[in-house]
């Protein structure tokens, strides 16, 4: 049997663990998130959901992972063949977020070469929808191919097929120890400069003002959680994947809090830099901040670069701005990636190069979609139905499995026994009550939200032929893979003891 690849060093393991953590969430999500739900005050429910969820269920992947040495569905077809669907759910919502997470990649780097000339122009918004998409006004609309998304696409699939292509240690570790102090780096030149604008502090005293009112509302506290699980990849199968590639005595508590710091550390980072910008365009266009300030696509490309064209050194900032937004979404986008492919090998028994090749090749084609003039309003939906339902029922089914149907004291010992910081009682009841309650609580009220009214306004059609009928694509996906005979069953297992029997 081939031995089976480790990271090189704890660094690297560490490094790609906060690659695929940092993300497009961290940058575009995070502040306007703060922002909007209490400023200052905000940072009690994300530090508290830090703790009591964030690290926790870290905590559990990582346990997992190194413990059956395996991608999600190997994992869970360990504990029990009847579960190895589970790992497959979160194998298909991973490949799903992947076809669209490289179409923004590629807006991102398109972005980053029209920043040495500020390519936008003077009206930002008519060229991203007009010139750069070439949006319809309907998902059902797709419209034509736009040749350069296209190609940014390609590559943004190139990239990070040959990070993992080339393996544990010599593709993904050594991508993500480039990739990470680059994105540090780059966010803090940005600061520097940013923060010496006028306005720029009034735009941090706007993000951190608090409003400790706002933390008496329960949204505040979902939404605290929401970005917590998003921002750590967590219920996506990707920290199982990584930790599988541990050496035996590795450490899991220590390396598991290592990487919510460093995580939450970069969205406070982020924070400040998205900010101050907007306290400097608030200052020169004299409006106030809540005027300007958004999330997501409209922040990234449409807000800032409007901001960039009022500024002194709109080339720095613009290509600063576009390039740490484009490795955050690289690192993310190899994480993705590496849980299709682990799992197509092991379950298939083939090589990591062949597998690679078969999924990018896949991946590549449905991206196509998205890179059309409707690619825009398709992806909102898609994005929205998977990350709402697909990542948190994959989510919540796995916490509910493990800590309740599993002797998940033996994995307490487990983990203890080669970890730092010894976790007590206080996980388990974290991920016994503390966890699944926020997690079902925000699976119902997005699914009450989503049944009472469709998303976005989009018609009924799109929603169920875009939104809901991606939920199906994941079940029908999970239940065909775990029927079939596989690899998996070939070795020998001494895990099953870790269910509990009734
Ligand atoms: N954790 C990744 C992000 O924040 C998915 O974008």
């Amino acid at each position: 049997m081939q031995k089976r690849e480790m990271w090189g060093s704890r660094t690297g393991f560490v490094m790609a663990a906060v690659g695929s953590a940092i993300g497009l969430g961290n940058i575009w999500r995070f502040p306007y998130m703060v922002y909007d739900n209490g400023g200052g005050a905000f940072l009690i429910p994300y530090f508290a959901a830090m703790l009591i969820a964030g690290i926790p269920f870290m905590i559990l992947e990582f346990g997992l992972g190194k413990k059956f040495i395996g991608s999600a569905p190997k994992v869970f077809s360990s504990i029990s063949r009847k579960w190895e669907w589970l790992g497959w759910w979160q194998v298909m919502v991973s490949f799903i977020i992947t076809t669209y997470y490289a179409v923004v990649v590629a807006w991102a780097l398109n972005y980053f070469v029209l920043a040495f000339f500020q390519g936008w122009g003077t009206a930002p918004k008519d060229f991203f929808f007009t010139k750069f998409l070439a949006a319809t006004d309907s998902p059902l609309h797709w419209g034509s191919v736009r040749p350069e998304i296209l190609i940014a696409t390609a590559a943004a699939w190139f990239l990070t097929i040959f990070a993992v292509f080339t393996g544990v240690k010599s593709g993904i570790e050594r991508t993500n120890k480039i990739f990470m102090p680059l994105l540090f780096l780059l966010v803090f030149v940005f600061i520097g400069r940013g923060l010496m604008l006028p306005g720029a502090v009034d735009g941090l005293n706007w993000l951190f003002t608090p409003d400790f009112s706002a933390i008496k509302e329960g949204k505040v506290w979902a939404d605290a959680f929401g970005q917590i699980f998003y921002s750590l990849s967590i219920g996506f199968a990707i920290m199982l994947s990584y930790a599988s590639y541990l050496p035996e005595e590795s450490d899991i508590s220590n390396n598991a809090c290592m990487t919510v710091f460093i995580n939450c550390g970069f969205s406070i980072i982020s924070g400040i830099m998205i900010f101050s910008v907007l306290g400097y365009m608030a200052q020169q266009q004299g409006v106030p901040i809540s005027k300007i300030a958004t999330s997501g696509v409209g922040l990234a490309f449409i807000t800032l670069p409007t901001a960039i064209n009022l500024m002194p050194a709109p080339i720095f900032f613009g290509t600063l701005f576009f390039l740490a937004l484009s490795v955050a979404g690289l690192s993310s986008m190899i994480s993705l990636n590496e849980v299709v492919v682990a799992a197509l090998m092991e379950k298939m028994n083939i090589s990591r190069k062949k597998a690679a090749v078969i999924f990018c090749s896949v991946g590549f084609l449905i991206s196509i979609v998205f890179t059309t003039g409707g690619g825009l309003l398709l992806l909102d939906i898609v994005d929205h139905f998977i990350n709402n339902f697909g990542v948190l029922i994959g989510g919540v089914i796995e916490i509910i499995f493990v800590a309740w149907f599993c002797r998940v004291d033996d994995l307490r010992a487990y983990i203890n026994s080669s970890s730092e910081i010894k976790i007590g009682g206080l996980w388990s009841l974290s991920i016994r009550f503390v966890a699944p309650a926020m997690l079902c609580f925000m699976l119902v009220s997005n699914f009450v939200g989503d049944v009472s009214k469709n998303y976005g306004g989009y018609s009924g059609t799109a929603t169920l032929a875009f939104g809901w009928s991606t939920l199906f694509v994941c079940i029908a996906f999970a239940a065909f893979c775990s029927r079939h005979n596989h690899a998996f069953a070939l070795i020998e297992n001494t895990n099953r003891n870790f269910l509990k029997r009734s």
